[in-house]
């Protein structure tokens, strides 16, 4: 039967990805993103809204419209996230920190709790993280990146406690390296130094993580996938890398 998918940050990479993934399946979307004119929507019926999960009236609006386009919410997807920048604590101005603050924890949390409400409701449904190997091992540079995406881990941790016993699922799919927008968000449009990322070494593809995705949300009612980390063959750690060519 179809499913009511909810994908926020959906204009590019991995959430794009994902309305592709669940499209193929053959469900119903609705896709959120600023960009609204980047989304990509494979049927007629895709619902698309601009969305900025730091707006909490963006949210609410983007929230009541998806569910009167395709009714209650069986799957939330929470992706939109962003690392900015590079520096040290030392030398960080404090900008970019409360920009990943507000997007990765406070955007999604926004974002989850209009939504679990009406998954309560039914007693089913299941939210999904993009977290990152940022959460597992921190690296210099990436102190509030790093910690905005553990503190998904202790939300998604305490989202299963408090959901317990009410038909709720909640997976954090851990990437490391993709090969998306991510590396030009980050340093802020300099393309040349987000190529560099990614140079001679094999990363993983937006569509490697919405398979990850996907096959958690394809799971039976009553098996919960708690955290997929999934990395690139040449990858070990944030800054272990095997340059050996693509
Ligand atoms: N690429 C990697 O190596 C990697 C590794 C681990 C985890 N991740 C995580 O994967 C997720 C997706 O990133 P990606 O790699 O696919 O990068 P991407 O290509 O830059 O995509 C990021 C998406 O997030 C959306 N977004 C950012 N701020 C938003 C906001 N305020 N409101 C709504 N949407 C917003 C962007 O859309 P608009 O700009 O149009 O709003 C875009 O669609 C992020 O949470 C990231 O932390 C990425």
């Amino acid at each position: 039967m179809s499913r009511h998918i909810v994908v926020t940050g959906a204009s590019s990479g991995i959430g794009a990805a994902c309305a592709r993934a669940f499209a193929r399946l053959g469900d119903r979307l609705s896709l959120g993103a600023r960009r609204v004119e980047r989304i990509e929507t494979a049927s007629p019926t895709d619902f698309r809204q601009a969305l900025d999960v730091t707006d909490p009236a963006s949210v609410a609006r983007f929230v009541e419209a998806a569910i009167a386009a395709h009714g209650p919410i069986d799957v939330l997807v929470n992706n939109a996230g962003l690392a900015r920048g590079t520096e040290t604590i030392a030398t960080a101005t404090g900008a970019a920190w409360r920009e990943m603050v507000e997007t990765n924890v406070l955007g999604l949390l926004e974002v989850t709790r209009h939504i679990l409400p009406g998954m309560v409701a039914a007693r089913r449904g299941h939210v999904v993280v993009i977290g990152s190997i940022a959460a597992h091992k921190a690296y210099a540079g990436g102190s509030v990146y790093c910690g905005s995406k553990r503190a998904l881990q202790s939300i998604c941790e305490a989202l299963r406690l408090e959901t317990l016993g009410q038909g709720i699922r909640v997976t954090s799919v851990d990437p490391g390296m993709v090969e998306t927008e991510f590396s030009l968000v980050r340093f802020r449009g300099d393309a040349e130094r987000a190529a560099k990322v990614y140079q001679d070494t094999r990363p993983l593809t937006a569509e490697d993580v919405a398979e990850c995705v996907v096959f958690a949300a394809t799971r039976p009612a009553h098996v919960n996938i708690d955290t997929i980390v999934v990395m690139p063959t040449d990858q070990a750690s944030p800054h272990h890398l095997h340059r050996g060519g693509r």
